[in-house]
């Protein structure tokens, strides 16, 4: 990360929703922050895997993988019903497919950017990735680690190499210090949380396009390499709602999940 200008945003998750995504996006663009880090996830759920995977080429300097990226590209086993609808709705249009002269011919790039994406972001002081710092693209650190499988959590912060890790994966925001048994929701912060430099920590960014923490709104964070804020952005969510529930390709529940952010 040699040209870093302090803050950086991250964001994660964003599944496809260009409605969230283009806010978000002009959200980070009226503080000025230059810098913005992907987690992974760009597709699966929503109606715009294209133009969000554009939009986020065009936007971010770190792109990773997650696993619906990976199961567009690969396969989606041990995906439950709803997901894999998408993503066999996002692997059609987005996999080269040189028998259908119907295809948008920005496809091979698209399919070429999905290919490229990495497992994990090494930055200065931190790292990030989609899942964990054990598994980077498909394992969950669960808010209820601390208390259900406090060994796992122990296994996954000495897999850090550095004191930071930032996450996505679960799409419910907030923050795991090692040694610290309670899961710091981001809604409890004050509105900042600065770091403890003796401390590893986990930070969960939450979602762009698919918030899972009971509020509809976006959800990306803001790090300046001492101290992480939380913003969250409103957007048109009917909008995209009504885009899911006219595209027979996709199940229902991604468009109709996204009014309560659950
Ligand atoms: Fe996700």
């Amino acid at each position: 990360m040699p040209d870093v200008k302090w803050p950086i945003a991250i964001i994660s998750d964003v599944h496809a929703n260009l409605e969230a995504l283009t806010a978000v996006i002009d959200d980070i663009r009226s503080q000025n922050i230059g810098t913005i880090l992907n987690l992974g996830d760009t597709v699966g759920y929503g109606p715009d895997p294209e133009a969000c995977i554009d939009l986020v080429d065009a936007s971010c300097s770190a792109r990773l993988c997650g696993n619906h990226d990976y199961a567009v590209l690969f396969d989606a086993e041990g995906f439950n019903l709803v997901a894999r609808k998408s993503i066999t709705f996002h692997r059609r249009v987005l996999r080269p497919d040189p028998e259908n002269p119907d295809q948008d011919p920005e496809a091979p790039r698209r399919w070429e950017w999905l290919g490229g994406l990495e497992p994990m972001y090494e930055g200065i002081g931190f790292e990030a990735m989609h899942g964990s710092p054990r598994q980077p693209i498909t394992e969950y650190v669960l808010p209820s680690d601390p208390e259900t499988d406090p060994a796992k959590l122990a296994d996954i912060f000495s897999a850090m190499s550095h004191p930071v890790a930032f996450v996505g994966h679960t799409h419910f925001p907030g923050i795991l210090e090692e040694g610290n048994d309670t899961f710091l929701m981001a809604s409890s912060l004050n509105p900042e949380y600065r770091f403890d430099p003796s401390k590893r920590v986990i930070v969960n960014v939450g979602s762009v396009g698919q918030p899972r923490d009971r509020n509809p709104k976006s959800c990306y964070a803001v790090y300046d390499g001492k101290n992480v804020i939380y913003r969250r952005v409103a957007y048109d969510v009917e909008k995209t709602v009504s885009k899911i529930l006219a595209n027979p390709e996709i199940h229902p529940a991604s468009g109709l999940r996204l009014r309560e952010g659950r």
